[in-house]
């Protein structure tokens, strides 16, 4: 079942939740590495530039992915939530779903006008240049660092929360929640 239906998520929307996640995974590792590496020294055979450039590259890639996400959630109908949840949590959930979409989007955006503001540039995937319609701006690139640092570690904060609502549930409460996400479950 690609689509949604009221009761569960179908295959479209669990694939795209799964491999947004396993990005923003990679994001972290590799802005980790490469924001620790020296610049003459390789790490599983790869230098700091080959890092940047795949952060670069798979940061942007989540940005294709969140929008393919977005239309894709705006096209087929949202399943009812989980009977289990509280009217709370639902209020929350909500709100925090919408803080990780702007997480998804303001990451890469955020990354994207740092590196064509500050003159240093996108090779995608180590292979093509991207041209800079931006130009060189410090005062504009120095705007974006700052909101890319602030959303990388917010959105670890927005990710725990939505990480153990859903582990409490399932672990806790025992009532399958996860089974609403999980690649190979259903309800
Ligand atoms: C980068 C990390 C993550 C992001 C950005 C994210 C984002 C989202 C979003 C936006 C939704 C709403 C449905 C949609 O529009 O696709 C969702 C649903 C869901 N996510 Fe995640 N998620 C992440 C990681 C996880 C992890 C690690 C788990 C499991 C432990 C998880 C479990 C779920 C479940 C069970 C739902 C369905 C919730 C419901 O229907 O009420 N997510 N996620
Ligand atoms: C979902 C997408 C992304 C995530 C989760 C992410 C996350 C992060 C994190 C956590 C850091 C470390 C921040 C720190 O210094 O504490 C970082 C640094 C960085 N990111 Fe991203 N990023 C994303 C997309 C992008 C994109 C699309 C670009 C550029 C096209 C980019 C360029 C950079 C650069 C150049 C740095 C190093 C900044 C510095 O000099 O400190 N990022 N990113």
């Amino acid at each position: 079942m690609l689509k949604n239906s009221a009761t569960q998520y179908g295959t479209v929307a669990r694939f795209l939740h799964w491999a947004v996640f396993l990005l923003f995974v990679f994001q972290y590792v590799s802005a980790n590495i490469m924001t620790n590496l020296a610049r003459d020294k390789t790490l599983f055979g790869l230098t700091q530039g080959h890092y940047y450039d795949w952060h670069k590259s798979i940061g942007l890639t989540v940005l294709g992915l969140a929008v393919l996400r977005w239309l894709w959630r705006k096209m087929t109908v949202l399943p009812d939530w989980a009977p289990t949840l509280s009217q709370a949590e639902r209020v929350i959930s909500h709100r925090n779903e919408m803080l990780l979409y702007g997480c998804m989007v303001l990451l890469p955006v955020s990354g994207y006008v740092f590196v064509m503001a500050g003159g240093f540039g996108v090779k995608l995937f180590g292979l093509h240049p991207l041209p800079n319609p931006i130009g060189k701006q410090e005062s504009l690139a120095a705007l974006a660092l700052v909101t890319h640092i602030v959303f990388g570690y917010a959105a670890v904060v927005f990710i725990a929360w939505h990480v153990g609502l859903g582990l409490k549930h399932h672990l806790f409460d025992q009532d399958r929640f996860l089974n609403r996400m999980l690649p190979f479950k259903r309800q």
